[in-house]
């Protein structure tokens, strides 16, 4: 069973992916981010948007970002939210996924934000919910996390300008498993970088298929030569275990960003981490902390992004 993510008329009913939407509508996603975000920490403005209508964060992964902020995001449009506990729920008396969704559509949810560990797993959930239930991927095994993607790029609009030409943007660490590599890499092309580059260790690098169009390289130094943006990713500490990487000491040395390393780049490159951080792994405290760290501007964006989301899916008119 497959799910388009677009009306026939060409409007999202659901947003399951960057990969494959237009610029259009991811400018138009962003421009709204972009008005809203002085109404997202706070006030009354926009209480009505969603005032009747009922969103569900159902998560079977841990979030605290993600969550929290689709939570308040939510609220703050004037929907009724409601926090699905996969912990204390009847998924572990072997409820599956589909009936759990179901079961909570039956009592008049609107909208599902959904987080899981498999690829796939949310496309599957709208393929078999009514046809004007609303989904949002909040992240999908390896493969998407698209409002991230866009947080990233309303936080990279906001310190470099919306020509996105001239900008050279290095994505470094274990690209292979993660889904804000994907998300961020189909909309820094939508948005017309000028140049991606992707640099990690040869293991943790997925297909060239994905990395079409990118300077891809293992030397973290060479790579981040006069690049104005460098995203760094979080090294999932189980792939040690797995003997993809041979020590987190080893890992930092060849791939951590310290405050040497950042000089490398152009004086006034942002530095970005998704979240969350693993410190002295891939990123120093320094730089994490430092002046051109702007990390915390990326969670801070992830309100807006999420209010202009839930807007634009669910807000009658
Ligand atoms: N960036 C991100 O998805 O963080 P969480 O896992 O905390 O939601």
């Amino acid at each position: 069973m497959s799910v388009s993510q677009l009306h026939p008329d060409g409007r999202l009913q659901h947003l399951l992916t960057l990969d494959g939407l237009s610029t259009g509508i991811m400018e138009e996603l962003l421009d709204s981010a972009e008005a809203l975000r002085p109404h997202a920490h706070g006030g009354t403005v926009f209480r009505n948007v969603l005032a009747g209508r009922t969103l569900c964060t159902l998560f079977f992964e841990t979030s605290t970002r993600t969550r929290s902020s689709f939570q308040l995001a939510a609220i703050r449009l004037g929907a009724d939210t409601l926090v699905f506990d996969v912990s204390s729920s009847s998924t572990s008396k072997g409820e599956s996924p589909l009936d759990t969704m179901r079961t909570l559509e039956a009592m008049g949810v609107d909208a599902f934000v959904v987080r899981h560990a498999r690829d796939g797993a949310v496309a599957e959930l709208a393929a078999g919910a009514r046809p004007d239930t609303v989904f949002i991927n909040a992240g999908d095994g390896r493969s998407n996390h698209p409002t991230q993607g866009l947080l990233d790029m309303l936080t990279l609009r906001q310190r470099k300008g919306t020509d996105f030409s001239k900008l050279r943007v290095l994505i470094c660490g274990d690209v292979l498993h993660s889904r804000v590599a994907r998300s961020d890499l189909h909309a820094l092309r939508a948005l017309g970088t000028g140049e991606i580059r992707v640099c990690g260790p040869t293991n943790l690098l997925p297909d060239a298929s994905l990395l079409a169009g990118c300077r891809v390289g293992q030397d973290f130094d060479a790579a981040l030569d006069g690049v104005d943006a460098v995203i760094m990713l979080r090294l999932q500490r189980e792939r040690m275990e797995q003997g993809l990487v041979p020590s987190l000491e080893g890992y930092f040395h060849e791939f951590g960003l310290t405050p040497e390393r950042l000089r490398r780049a152009r004086p006034d490159a942002v530095v970005m981490h998704p979240g969350p951080m693993n410190r002295g792994v891939e990123i120093a405290d320094a730089v994490a902390d430092g002046p051109q760290s702007v990390i915390f501007d990326q969670v801070g964006n992830g309100l807006p992004v999420r209010m202009a989301v839930l807007r634009t899916l669910l807000a009658s008119g």
